[in-house]
C-alpha cells in the first residue's frame, strides 16, 4: 500500500484577510480613536514562568499594570497560558475596555502542549506531514483547553547549520520536506471547531526570514545568505505556511543580508506580502523592535517604532515601543498612519476570523487535554521519529527475557526526553526510558555509568564543564554492566543544549560518554546506545563503536515508550534523517544538495585530517528489514514544465517482518543556466511492505519541483534531460532520465 505524499500536500488558501471582514472593521475602526487602534498593535507578556523570565529583559511582568492598560484598551494581545487567568484577563476588555474588543493569547506551542511530541526535528524524521498534521491538531486542542487562541508555530525555519541550537525546532536541512512539513502543521494547527467552523488556534509560523544561518550557530546573531539560495531555499517553508492559510508570521531577530528583518519593508512587505500574498499580521519577536536601537539603525524608540511599523510589523511583542510612540506617529505623518490603519485591520481580520467577537471566551472542552488518543499518538510520532543508525550482526532488536544494564544519566531524566520549550507546559506525564522499562516489566539494573558532561580530569578544552572523569570514574558501572547480557547506553546531548541560545562549537557526544563507550566495549559488552540529541551530532565512534545505535532525538512525555517499542521490536524502525550527520563538526554547514562543484569531493579531497564524506547522509536509516529496491521506471520520460513526472518502482521486503520504508526521489538538472546542485530531494512516497511481499511503489512529482532559481529570481524549469535517483536516502546513484520540454 503506497500512499502519496506529493499532491496530497498542496493546500487550499483560506481567506483570513482584512477583505473578508471589511465592513465589520470599518465598522469598528470608525468608532475606535488613535490610541485605541495603537492598543491593538501591542502585545504585553503576562507569563509567570521561570523560564520566560530570562527574557523578559527590562521588562518585569507587572499584571496590575498590565489589567490597567487593558482597562483602557491599550493592549491587543497577551502571552500566557491558564484559561481561567485567560478568561479573567479577557472578561477586563470584554466588559471594562471601551470598545470590548478581544484580545488574542499567544504562546508557544512548539511540538505538543500538554501531551509532548517529539521536537520538531524528530518529528521531521518521520517524513510524514499527515501524521504531523495529527500532532498539531492535539497540539491545538491542547492549547486551546489552556486559554490559548495564537500559537507562534510552526516553527519552520530552514537550518544547514547544526551548531545553531533552534535547529531543533525545525525541519531540517531540505525546502521541499521542510515546505510539505509547515504546510501540514499550519493546517493541524488551525484545525477547525466543528461548532463554529472556526479554528481554535490561529497560527504563527516563524520565524520569518532566514533566521536558519545564524552566523556560527550563534543565536540572534547575522545571517549572510545569497539571494538565490534565500529563495530557492530557505524561502520555501514560509511560502508553503503562507499557502496553507496561516493567519500570522513573527518576524525574526536577525539580520539578513544585512537588514534587521524587524525593520525590513523588503521582507516583510514586498516579498511576504506582495511576492508570496500573505494576508494575515506579524508579530515582531520578543522585544525586537526596541532592539533595533542595538541594531543600530533606530537612535531612539521612536525611530525603530517608525522603522518597524512601515516595514510591515503590524504588533509589538513585549517591548511597549509602539504603544509607547505610534500615537505621536500617526499625527505626524500620513505615512504612519496609513500603516498603523493597516495593520490594525489586520489584526481586527484575524480576531473577526476567529469568531472572538461572538466567543470572547475559552469554552470548557472536556477531553481535550491528556486525551488517550494524543498519547497513543504522541508514541506512535515518537517511534516513527526514531533512525536507525547501526545494527550490528542483527543486535537489534532485543530479546525481551534477558537482563539488561541501563546507563546513561539521559536514561532517568524527564526535561531532556522532553525536550526545548516543553518545560514551560508543566503537568505533562513523562516517560523516560528508565520509567518506560519498569513499566514494561524488563528486567534490568540501572546506573548512570558517566556523568553527561565532563571533560578528562585536568583538561582544559574550553568548555563549560560541569564535571571531571578519570580512568576509574566507571569501574562500579562496569562492574554492574558484568552481570547482564546486553548494555542499553542512553547517551548525548542534555535538551537544554538545543532549543533558543543553545549553540554548541562540539556537535560530538560529551569526551565523558566516549570515553564511557569505550571502556564499556573494552569490557567485552553489547552496547546499543540510544542518543538524544536536537541537532546532528558527529558521532564517529558510534559508527565503530555501537553494536546498535538508535537515534530519538527528545521523544516528547511517550519518548521512553517509544523507545522501547523499538528496541524490543514491538515497532520496526522507519524514521529517516532530515538532516546530514556529519563526520567531524568543523565539516558544517553540511547538507546534501549543494551546488555542484567543478572539482567534485570524489575526486578532490577537501580536508586533510577528515574525510569529505558525512557520517550519515539525508535521509538515512534502517530497519529490521530487507528491502530491496527494483529499479525506478518512469512512466513518462518527456514532460512539459506542467505536467507531473510519474515513477515507478518495486519494493522487496526479504525479511520476515513487516516494513515501511520512505522511498526518496532526487533530482539533477543535467546541464542548466546556473549551477544546481548535484542532487536534491524531489519527492518521497512512504509505503508498507509487508514481511516477504512485494509492493509497487507510484512517486507523483510535480515538474515545478524541478524548477532552478535564475540570477533575476525568477523560478524556471529549464527544457533538456534531468536525472532522477531513487532509493532509500541521497546517496542512492542509480539514475534515470527524463527530459523537460
Ligand atoms: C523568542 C523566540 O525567538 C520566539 O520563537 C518565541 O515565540 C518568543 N520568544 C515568545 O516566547
Amino acid at each position: 500500500m503506497a500512499v502519496n505524499m506529493t499532491k496530497q500536500n498542496r493546500l487550499v488558501k483560506e481567506p483570513y484577510s482584512a477583505a473578508q471582514y471589511e465592513s465589520r472593521i470599518n465598522e469598528l475602526m470608525s468608532k475606535m480613536t488613535v490610541a485605541e487602534k495603537v492598543g491593538q498593535l501591542n502585545l504585553e507578556s503576562c507569563d509567570d514562568s521561570e523560564e520566560l523570565a530570562e527574557w523578559n529583559m527590562g521588562h518585569p511582568v507587572n499584571p496590575g499594570e498590565i489589567t490597567e492598560r487593558i482597562r483602557r484598551s491599550s493592549v491587543g494581545s497577551v502571552l500566557t497560558r491558564g484559561v481561567e487567568k485567560a478568561n479573567n484577563i479577557q472578561r477586563i476588555a470584554v466588559e471594562e475596555s471601551r470598545l470590548g474588543i478581544p484580545l488574542l493569547f499567544g504562546y508557544d506551542v512548539i511540538h505538543g502542549h500538554k501531551t509532548i511530541f517529539p521536537i520538531p526535528l524528530g518529528e521531521a524524521a518521520t517524513w510524514d506531514p499527515e501524521l504531523l498534521t495529527k500532532a498539531e491538531e492535539w497540539a491545538a486542542r491542547e492549547a486551546y483547553a489552556d486559554g490559548i487562541n495564537w500559537a507562534f508555530a510552526p516553527m519552520i525555519d530552514l537550518c544547514r547549520e547544526a551548531r545553531w541550537g533552534r535547529i531543533a525546532e525545525g525541519a531540517g536541512e531540505d525546502p521541499l520536506l521542510g515546505s510539505l512539513i509547515a504546510q501540514a502543521k499550519v493546517k493541524g494547527m488551525q484545525v477547525k471547531d466543528p461548532d463554529t467552523g472556526r479554528p481554535y488556534v490561529a497560527a504563527c509560523f516563524k520565524h520569518y526570514c532566514g533566521y536558519g544561518l545564524s552566523e556560527a550557530g550563534r543565536d540572534y546573531e547575522e545571517c549572510n545568505i545569497s539571494e538565490r539560495t534565500l529563495h530557492m531555499d530557505y524561502m520555501k517553508p514560509y511560502r508553503a505556511a503562507v499557502d496553507a492559510g496561516a493567519m500570522s508570521a513573527m518576524s525574526a531577530f536577525n539580520v539578513l543580508n544585512g537588514e534587521p528583518i524587524t525593520a525590513s519593508r523588503r521582507y516583510l512587505t514586498d516579498i511576504l506580502r506582495g511576492k508570496y500574498g500573505f494576508e494575515g499580521f506579524v508579530v515582531s519577536d520578543y522585544d525586537a523592535v526596541d532592539e533595533l536601537r542595538y541594531h543600530r539603525v533606530a537612535a531612539d524608540r521612536k525611530e525603530a517604532a517608525a522603522l518597524a511599523v512601515t516595514a510591515g510589523v503590524d504588533m509589538d511583542m513585549a517591548s511597549n515601543t509602539f504603544l509607547e510612540n505610534c500615537v505621536a506617529l500617526y499625527h505626524e505623518d500620513g505615512r504612519f498612519a496609513d500603516a498603523i490603519d493597516e495593520a490594525v485591520r489586520r489584526i481586527l481580520a484575524v480576531k473577526f476570523a476567529l469568531g472572538l467577537f461572538e466567543n470572547p471566551y475559552f469554552k470548557d472542552v472536556p477531553g481535550f487535554t491528556y486525551a488517550p488518543e494524543a498519547a497513543e499518538l504522541a508514541r506512535d510520532v515518537a517511534r516513527r521519529s526514531i533512525v536507525l543508525l547501526e545494527n550490528k550482526n542483527d543486535t537489534l532488536p532485543l530479546k525481551k527475557d534477558k537482563k539488561y544494564f541501563l546507563t546513561g544519566e539521559l536514561a532517568d531524566t524527564e526535561y531532556d526526553m522532553i525536550g526545548t520549550w516543553a518545560t514551560r507546559h508543566p503537568g505533562a506525564q513523562i516517560y523516560t526510558v528508565k520509567r518506560a522499562m519498569e513499566d514494561g516489566g524488563f528486567s534490568f539494573v540501572y546506573h548512570p555509568g558517566c556523568p553527561t558532561n565532563a571533560c578528562p580530569r585536568g583538561v582544559d578544552n574550553g568548555g563549560e564543564y560541569y564535571g571531571e572523569y578519570d580512568e576509574h570514574s566507571f569501574d562500579e558501572a562496569l562492574e554492574l554492566a558484568d552481570g547482564c547480557d546486553a548494555v542499553i547506553f542512553v547517551c548525548g546531548e542534555y535538551a537544554a543544549w538545543s532549543g533558543e541560545n543553545a549553540a554548541r562549537v562540539r556537535l560530538t557526544l560529551p569526551d565523558s560518554q566516549q570515553a564511557y563507550l569505550r571502556a564499556l566495549k573494552a569490557a567485552g559488552h553489547t552496547v546499543i546506545t540510544v542518543i538524544m540529541c536536537g541537532r546532528p551530532l558527529a558521532c564517529p565512534e558510534i559508527k565503530r563503536l555501537a553494536d546498535g545505535a538508535l537515534v530519538v532525538w527528545n521523544g516528547g512525555s511517550e519518548g521512553g515508550r517509544a523507545i522501547c517499542d523499538c528496541l524490543f521490536g514491538d515497532f520496526n524502525p522507519s524514521g529517516r534523517l532530515p538532516v546530514t550527520f556529519p563526520y567531524h563538526s568543523g565539516q558544517v554547514p553540511y547538507y546534501h544538495s549543494v551546488l555542484s562543484s567543478g572539482r567534485p569531493r570524489e575526486r578532490f579531497k577537501r580536508y586533510r585530517d577528515c574525510r569529505s564524506a558525512p557520517l550519515y547522509p539525508f535521509g538515512y536509516g534502517l530497519s529490521y528489514s530487507e528491502v530491496k529496491y527494483g529499479k525506478a521506471r518512469i512512466e513518462n520520460p518527456m514532460i512539459s514544465a506542467d505536467d507531473t513526472l510519474l515513477v515507478r518502482v518495486e519494493l522487496e521486503n526479504t525479511s520476515d517482518r513487516d516494513a515501511t520504508e520512505t522511498v526518496q526521489a532526487y533530482f539533477r538538472d543535467v546541464v542548466s543556466s546556473v549551477a544546481t546542485p548535484d542532487k536534491k530531494l524531489c519527492g518521497f512516497v512512504k509505503a508498507d511492505v509487508p514481511a516477504g511481499g512485494k509492493v509497487s511503489v507510484t512517486l507523483e512529482i510535480p515538474a515545478e519541483r524541478f524548477a532552478l532559481m535564475t540570477t533575476d529570481l525568477r523560478e524556471v524549469v529549464e527544457s533538456g534531460e534531468f536525472l532522477l535517483f531513487v532509493g532509500r536516502d541521497s546517496t542512492c546513484s542509480d539514475a534515470v532520465s527524463f527530459s523537460v520540454k
